[in-house]
């Protein structure tokens, strides 16, 4: 039976994670995949730690392998904004247009989408992207990427022989 995609869910904010703050981005996100009738393998909130965000996002692609982990948050421009750097560590493939699509249409909705410094890859078989943390971002930033996962998954999986089509 087909399940769809397998999807971590990793939240990255050092308030939320000490419970200062509400984490309402990772549930909302979580909603937002389910309805598409998707799995929500994981979701872990961290802090804003690059050391331990590497970490993770290595032992989840490589032990649980999922099609897509989406980080959300500390892509900004702050001192402790370290997702995308974290995350360049542990990419083998640089897939530079998922990001650049986030931002190019995020614009639409608010010019401080230039501030996230966002970035997407591959390890594995697992394709990671960073989202920014907001709600609000976070659920525009899917809406821009999630018809396209699919067919990104199967291409990774090489499970696609022609893909000029469609
Ligand atoms: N992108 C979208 N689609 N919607 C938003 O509201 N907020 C921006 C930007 N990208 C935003 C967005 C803002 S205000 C910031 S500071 C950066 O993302 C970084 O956000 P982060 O630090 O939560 O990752």
């Amino acid at each position: 039976m087909e399940e769809g995609l397998r999807i971590c869910v990793l939240t990255l904010s050092t308030r939320a994670s000490r419970g200062e703050s509400e984490d309402t981005s990772g549930p909302a996100l979580c909603g937002l995949v389910k309805e598409l009738g998707w799995q929500v393998v994981y979701y872990r909130i961290l802090p804003d730690d690059e050391k331990s965000i590497e970490k993770e996002l290595i032992r989840i692609s490589d032990e649980i392998k999922p099609d897509v982990i989406l980080t959300l948050g500390g892509t900004g421009l702050s001192p402790t904004d370290v997702t995308p750097d974290a995350t360049k560590k542990v990419i083998t493939k640089l897939v530079p247009g998922i990001a650049e699509a986030i931002r190019y249409k995020s614009l639409e909705k608010t010019d401080r989408a230039m501030l996230s410094r966002g970035i997407s890859g591959t390890r594995g078989t697992t394709l990671i992207i960073n989202m920014p943390g907001s709600e609000k971002a976070v659920r525009e930033s899917f809406e821009i990427v999630c018809s396209t996962l699919p067919h990104a998954s199967e291409i990774i999986k090489g499970q696609v022989k022609d893909c000029g089509r469609g």
